[in-house]
Protein backbone atom coordinates (compact mmCIF):
# COMPACT_ATOMS: atom_id res chain seq x y z
CA UNK A 1 0.00 0.00 0.00
CA UNK A 2 1.29 3.20 -0.77
CA UNK A 3 2.17 5.70 1.98
CA UNK A 4 0.92 9.32 2.16
CA UNK A 5 4.40 10.46 1.27
CA UNK A 6 4.58 8.55 -2.34
CA UNK A 7 0.58 9.80 -2.75
CA UNK A 8 2.41 13.28 -1.91
CA UNK A 9 5.05 12.74 -4.88
CA UNK A 10 2.64 10.82 -7.17
CA UNK A 11 0.24 13.96 -7.00
CA UNK A 12 3.03 16.29 -7.98
CA UNK A 13 4.14 14.22 -10.69
CA UNK A 14 0.41 14.59 -12.52
CA UNK A 15 -0.16 17.60 -11.94
CA UNK A 16 3.81 18.71 -13.38
CA UNK A 17 2.81 16.52 -16.70
CA UNK A 18 -0.54 18.51 -16.95
CA UNK A 19 1.32 21.86 -16.71
CA UNK A 20 3.84 20.97 -19.47
CA UNK A 21 2.34 18.62 -21.10
CA UNK A 22 2.61 21.36 -24.27
CA UNK A 23 6.43 22.06 -23.92
CA UNK A 24 9.01 20.93 -26.36
CA UNK A 25 11.53 18.33 -25.44
CA UNK A 26 14.03 20.36 -23.87
CA UNK A 27 11.74 21.49 -21.18
CA UNK A 28 9.23 18.82 -21.10
CA UNK A 29 8.24 16.00 -18.18
CA UNK A 30 11.05 13.61 -19.11
CA UNK A 31 13.44 16.49 -17.98
CA UNK A 32 11.64 17.16 -15.26
CA UNK A 33 12.07 13.73 -14.37
CA UNK A 34 15.70 13.55 -15.12
CA UNK A 35 16.11 16.43 -12.88
CA UNK A 36 14.22 14.89 -10.29
CA UNK A 37 16.21 11.72 -10.88
CA UNK A 38 19.35 13.39 -10.33
CA UNK A 39 18.22 15.39 -7.50
CA UNK A 40 17.70 12.68 -5.63
CA UNK A 41 21.15 10.88 -6.51
CA UNK A 42 23.37 14.02 -5.55
CA UNK A 43 21.20 14.19 -2.26
CA UNK A 44 22.21 10.65 -1.22
CA UNK A 45 26.49 11.91 -2.19
CA UNK A 46 25.64 14.78 -0.13
CA UNK A 47 23.76 13.66 3.23
CA UNK A 48 27.63 12.96 3.70
CA UNK A 49 28.52 16.35 4.42
CA UNK A 50 24.85 17.84 5.23
CA UNK A 51 22.81 15.54 7.42
CA UNK A 52 19.90 18.41 7.44
CA UNK A 53 18.87 18.26 3.84
CA UNK A 54 15.13 17.66 3.44
CA UNK A 55 14.90 15.22 1.09
CA UNK A 56 10.67 15.74 0.59
CA UNK A 57 11.56 19.78 -0.35
CA UNK A 58 14.34 18.61 -2.42
CA UNK A 59 11.88 15.97 -4.57
CA UNK A 60 9.31 18.84 -5.02
CA UNK A 61 11.70 21.69 -5.59
CA UNK A 62 12.48 19.26 -8.39
CA UNK A 63 9.55 18.09 -9.61
CA UNK A 64 8.31 21.48 -9.59
CA UNK A 65 11.07 23.68 -10.60
CA UNK A 66 9.96 24.51 -14.46
CA UNK A 67 5.90 24.75 -13.91
CA UNK A 68 6.88 28.98 -14.27
CA UNK A 69 9.24 29.73 -16.66
CA UNK A 70 9.18 33.06 -18.88
CA UNK A 71 9.89 31.25 -21.90
CA UNK A 72 7.06 29.73 -22.15
CA UNK A 73 4.50 31.79 -19.85
CA UNK A 74 5.40 34.50 -21.39
CA UNK A 75 5.39 36.28 -18.02
CA UNK A 76 7.31 39.21 -16.00
CA UNK A 77 9.32 38.85 -13.13
CA UNK A 78 7.51 40.67 -11.07
CA UNK A 79 4.82 37.92 -12.09
CA UNK A 80 6.53 34.96 -11.04
CA UNK A 81 5.63 34.33 -7.48
CA UNK A 82 2.24 34.85 -8.10
CA UNK A 83 1.90 32.50 -11.30
CA UNK A 84 3.75 29.60 -8.60
CA UNK A 85 1.53 30.19 -5.87
CA UNK A 86 -1.51 30.63 -7.99
CA UNK A 87 -0.43 26.66 -9.72
CA UNK A 88 0.38 25.57 -6.21
CA UNK A 89 -1.69 26.53 -3.98
CA UNK A 90 -4.83 23.56 -4.38
CA UNK A 91 -1.71 21.13 -4.40
CA UNK A 92 -0.41 22.40 -1.15
CA UNK A 93 -4.11 22.69 0.39
CA UNK A 94 -4.30 19.28 -0.50
CA UNK A 95 -1.23 17.97 0.88
CA UNK A 96 -0.93 20.01 4.06
CA UNK A 97 -0.32 17.33 6.14
CA UNK A 98 2.61 15.98 4.48
CA UNK A 99 3.83 19.32 4.17
CA UNK A 100 4.08 22.24 6.30
CA UNK A 101 4.13 25.98 5.40
CA UNK A 102 7.98 26.17 5.89
CA UNK A 103 8.87 23.72 3.37
CA UNK A 104 6.19 24.90 1.28
CA UNK A 105 8.08 28.04 1.43
CA UNK A 106 11.88 26.80 1.08
CA UNK A 107 9.87 24.80 -2.63
CA UNK A 108 8.88 28.14 -3.78
CA UNK A 109 12.42 29.01 -2.69
CA UNK A 110 13.73 26.73 -5.02
CA UNK A 111 11.26 27.24 -7.93
CA UNK A 112 12.22 31.13 -8.02
CA UNK A 113 15.70 31.09 -7.88
CA UNK A 114 16.81 27.96 -9.70
CA UNK A 115 17.39 29.49 -13.16
CA UNK A 116 20.30 30.38 -14.86
CA UNK A 117 18.94 33.75 -15.31
CA UNK A 118 18.18 34.62 -11.81
CA UNK A 119 22.49 33.43 -11.74
CA UNK A 120 23.07 36.53 -14.51
CA UNK A 121 20.70 38.81 -12.48
CA UNK A 122 22.97 38.61 -9.00
CA UNK A 123 26.08 38.45 -11.21
CA UNK A 124 25.10 41.63 -12.62
CA UNK A 125 24.23 43.45 -9.34
CA UNK A 126 27.49 42.11 -7.38
CA UNK A 127 25.44 39.86 -5.05
CA UNK A 128 26.06 36.65 -3.95
CA UNK A 129 23.24 35.32 -1.27
CA UNK A 130 23.10 32.39 1.23
CA UNK A 131 21.68 29.43 -0.52
CA UNK A 132 20.26 26.52 0.96
CA UNK A 133 21.32 23.14 0.28
CA UNK A 134 18.38 22.07 -1.37
CA UNK A 135 17.94 24.68 -3.97
CA UNK A 136 22.40 24.02 -4.53
CA UNK A 137 21.16 20.51 -4.96
CA UNK A 138 18.18 20.88 -7.07
CA UNK A 139 20.18 23.49 -9.38
CA UNK A 140 22.63 20.98 -9.99
CA UNK A 141 20.66 18.74 -10.79
CA UNK A 142 18.88 21.19 -13.28
CA UNK A 143 22.38 22.52 -14.98
CA UNK A 144 23.67 19.11 -15.38
CA UNK A 145 20.89 18.48 -17.40
CA UNK A 146 21.88 21.34 -19.79
CA UNK A 147 25.15 19.79 -20.55
CA UNK A 148 26.52 16.91 -22.03
CA UNK A 149 24.93 14.56 -24.78
CA UNK A 150 21.21 15.47 -23.20
CA UNK A 151 22.29 18.90 -23.11
CA UNK A 152 22.88 18.83 -26.49
CA UNK A 153 20.00 17.58 -27.43
CA UNK A 154 18.05 19.93 -25.68
CA UNK A 155 19.46 22.70 -27.25
CA UNK A 156 18.63 21.87 -30.65
CA UNK A 157 15.25 21.01 -29.94
CA UNK A 158 14.88 24.05 -28.14
CA UNK A 159 16.32 25.83 -31.42
CA UNK A 160 14.21 23.66 -33.93
CA UNK A 161 11.00 24.34 -31.83
CA UNK A 162 11.97 27.89 -32.57
CA UNK A 163 13.03 27.46 -36.22
CA UNK A 164 16.50 28.59 -35.73
CA UNK A 165 19.98 27.75 -37.75
CA UNK A 166 22.22 25.73 -36.52
CA UNK A 167 25.20 28.59 -36.58
CA UNK A 168 25.20 32.25 -38.48
CA UNK A 169 28.66 33.38 -39.65
CA UNK A 170 27.63 36.74 -39.27
CA UNK A 171 25.77 36.23 -35.47
CA UNK A 172 28.89 36.02 -33.03
CA UNK A 173 27.97 35.13 -29.65
CA UNK A 174 27.50 37.61 -26.88
CA UNK A 175 29.61 37.94 -24.14
CA UNK A 176 28.91 38.05 -20.52
CA UNK A 177 25.75 38.34 -21.20
CA UNK A 178 22.79 40.08 -18.74
CA UNK A 179 20.05 38.27 -17.43
CA UNK A 180 17.41 40.69 -19.54
CA UNK A 181 19.89 39.71 -23.02
CA UNK A 182 19.59 36.03 -21.82
CA UNK A 183 15.79 36.63 -21.46
CA UNK A 184 15.38 37.97 -25.11
CA UNK A 185 17.78 35.24 -26.58
CA UNK A 186 15.61 32.75 -25.51
CA UNK A 187 12.39 34.71 -26.75
CA UNK A 188 13.43 35.76 -30.07
CA UNK A 189 14.62 34.61 -32.79
CA UNK A 190 17.65 36.37 -33.17
CA UNK A 191 20.21 33.65 -32.20
CA UNK A 192 21.51 30.22 -33.27
CA UNK A 193 21.61 26.87 -31.16
CA UNK A 194 25.90 27.30 -31.46
CA UNK A 195 25.89 30.45 -30.09
CA UNK A 196 24.01 29.00 -27.05
CA UNK A 197 26.68 26.55 -26.25
CA UNK A 198 29.18 29.46 -26.13
CA UNK A 199 26.67 32.28 -23.91
CA UNK A 200 25.29 29.76 -21.47
CA UNK A 201 26.28 25.58 -21.73
CA UNK A 202 29.88 26.16 -21.72
CA UNK A 203 29.78 27.96 -18.73
CA UNK A 204 27.45 25.93 -16.41
CA UNK A 205 30.90 23.62 -15.26
CA UNK A 206 32.11 26.41 -13.22
CA UNK A 207 28.38 27.20 -11.69
CA UNK A 208 28.20 23.83 -10.23
CA UNK A 209 27.75 23.68 -5.82
CA UNK A 210 27.96 19.83 -5.21
CA UNK A 211 30.97 17.64 -4.93
CA UNK A 212 29.35 14.61 -6.49
CA UNK A 213 27.84 17.68 -9.50
CA UNK A 214 31.07 18.89 -10.45
CA UNK A 215 32.36 15.60 -11.37
CA UNK A 216 29.95 14.68 -13.77
CA UNK A 217 29.90 18.39 -14.79
CA UNK A 218 33.24 17.99 -15.89
CA UNK A 219 32.63 14.85 -17.93
CA UNK A 220 29.93 16.74 -19.57
CA UNK A 221 32.01 19.78 -19.76
CA UNK A 222 34.01 17.62 -22.15
CA UNK A 223 32.05 15.83 -24.43
CA UNK A 224 30.66 18.88 -25.42
CA UNK A 225 34.03 20.81 -26.31
CA UNK A 226 34.54 17.39 -28.25
CA UNK A 227 31.26 17.74 -30.06
CA UNK A 228 32.30 21.63 -30.89
CA UNK A 229 35.48 20.66 -32.37
CA UNK A 230 33.65 18.08 -34.35
CA UNK A 231 30.79 20.28 -35.22
CA UNK A 232 33.35 22.60 -36.37
CA UNK A 233 35.61 20.44 -38.44
CA UNK A 234 32.51 19.12 -40.60
CA UNK A 235 31.21 22.70 -41.20
CA UNK A 236 34.95 23.59 -42.57
CA UNK A 237 34.40 20.38 -45.36
CA UNK A 238 37.95 19.46 -42.82
CA UNK A 239 36.75 16.13 -41.51
P1 LIG B 1 17.34 27.30 -16.60
O1 LIG B 1 16.65 25.95 -16.68
O2 LIG B 1 18.56 27.29 -15.77
O3 LIG B 1 16.45 28.46 -16.28
P2 LIG B 1 16.88 27.77 -19.30
O4 LIG B 1 15.48 27.31 -19.05
O5 LIG B 1 17.05 29.14 -19.79
O6 LIG B 1 17.79 27.57 -18.04
O7 LIG B 1 17.53 26.81 -20.30
C1 LIG B 1 17.34 25.43 -20.23
C2 LIG B 1 17.70 24.83 -21.56
O8 LIG B 1 16.82 25.31 -22.59
C3 LIG B 1 19.07 25.25 -22.07
O9 LIG B 1 20.07 24.53 -21.43
C4 LIG B 1 18.91 24.95 -23.54
O10 LIG B 1 18.92 23.58 -23.80
C5 LIG B 1 17.52 25.48 -23.80
N1 LIG B 1 17.59 26.92 -24.13
C6 LIG B 1 17.26 27.96 -23.36
N2 LIG B 1 17.47 29.13 -24.02
C7 LIG B 1 17.97 28.80 -25.23
C8 LIG B 1 18.40 29.53 -26.38
N3 LIG B 1 18.37 30.85 -26.40
N4 LIG B 1 18.84 28.83 -27.45
C9 LIG B 1 18.89 27.48 -27.44
N5 LIG B 1 18.50 26.74 -26.39
C10 LIG B 1 18.05 27.37 -25.29
NI1 LIG C 1 14.76 22.83 -15.84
Amino acid sequence: MKNNRDTCILAAIALVKELMKSNDPSHDWYHVERVWKMAIHLAEKESEYNSDLDLLVIELGALFHDIVDFKYDKCEAKDLKGKVDERLSEFFKAQSNECSPEQREKIVDIILNISWRKELELKHFGQNPEVSGELKIVRDADRLDAIGAVGIARVFAFSGDKHRPFYMDDLPPIQNMTAEEYNEQSRLNKSTAINHFHEKLLLVRDKIHTTAGKELAEKRHQYMVEYLKQFDLEITCDS
